[in-house]
């Protein structure tokens, strides 16, 4: 199928809240462009992406004319309904690619970490041309807003997104984790953590960069959306 004479999709990352933290490219590409696509996770919840991008665009002069999808993408499990979702958000982007007309999917973060531009991206990448622009991830930010390198040497650094039956072995062979999705991570997990053998260091960040961040040393209490964990080993 030929991609010509139709709009770009670009998927780009907004970083993980400030607005500040957005690349020089995104706001290029976030003053210029006629169509955002910004999913939001219910009808009556605004978007985070698009709060982050929201003091660019709005000093656009051209501001009222700006197009702003914003499909639902729930936070569910079920696999078929994800799927109708995704189908749906990829059909409503490519009919504004379809008039010529370019697209940016904005994405908390990085695109390729845990995205749901990901989802769309698989859909329509056959048929339209597609740039991605990396964003700074929220495990980056939070080792900057907690002070502590990540890794350093050969430490390995290990992204964990919610319990897995292989956790011991994980947690035995590296040497940082990146505990995302917190919010979704129960007591037994956290048991699991604290009572690894190995020395460590736990830190998590609510709402990493934004007016309200909060670090906790240790587990989150109330476990907002926004909330990572980074595990440090000691050696
Ligand atoms: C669907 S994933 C999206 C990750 C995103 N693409 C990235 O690069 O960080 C959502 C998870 O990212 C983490 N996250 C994103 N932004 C965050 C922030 N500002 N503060 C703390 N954690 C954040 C949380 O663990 C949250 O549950």
């Amino acid at each position: 199928m030929t991609k010509i004479n139709k709009g770009k999709l670009f998927g780009i990352g907004v970083g993980p809240g400030d607005s500040e933290l957005l690349t020089l490219k995104a706001v290029k590409i976030l003053n210029e462009i006629p169509v955002i696509c910004s999913p939001r996770s219910a009808p009556n919840k605004e978007s985070i992406a698009l709060s982050i991008v929201n003091p660019i665009i709005k000093k656009r002069k051209d501001f009222k004319e700006l197009t702003v999808l914003e499909p639902v993408f729930p936070m569910i499990e079920d696999p078929l309904s994800l799927e109708k979702h995704w189908d749906d958000a990829s059909e409503l982007i490519a009919k504004s690619l379809n008039k010529g007309l370019n697209v940016a999917f904005i994405t908390l973060g990085d695109p390729s970490i845990y995205s749901t531009f990901s989802y769309v991206q698989k859909r329509l990448e056959d048929s339209y041309l597609i740039e991605v622009i990396p964003g700074i991830t929220s495990f980056a930010a939070c080792a900057s807003s907690i002070k502590k390198p990540l890794v350093e040497k050969d430490d390995v650094l290990i992204i964990i997104p919610k319990i897995k039956e292989n956790l011991e072995i994980l947690m035995e062979n590296s040497d940082t984790i990146a505990l995302m999705k917190t919010s979704r991570n129960k007591k037994e997990l956290e048991n699991k953590i604290n009572h690894q053998i190995r020395e460590k260091e736990i830190f998590s960040v609510e709402n990493c960069t934004m007016e309200n961040e909060k670090i906790i040393k240790g587990f989150p209490e109330n476990k907002p959306y926004l909330s990572t964990t980074i595990i440090k080993f000691k050696k």
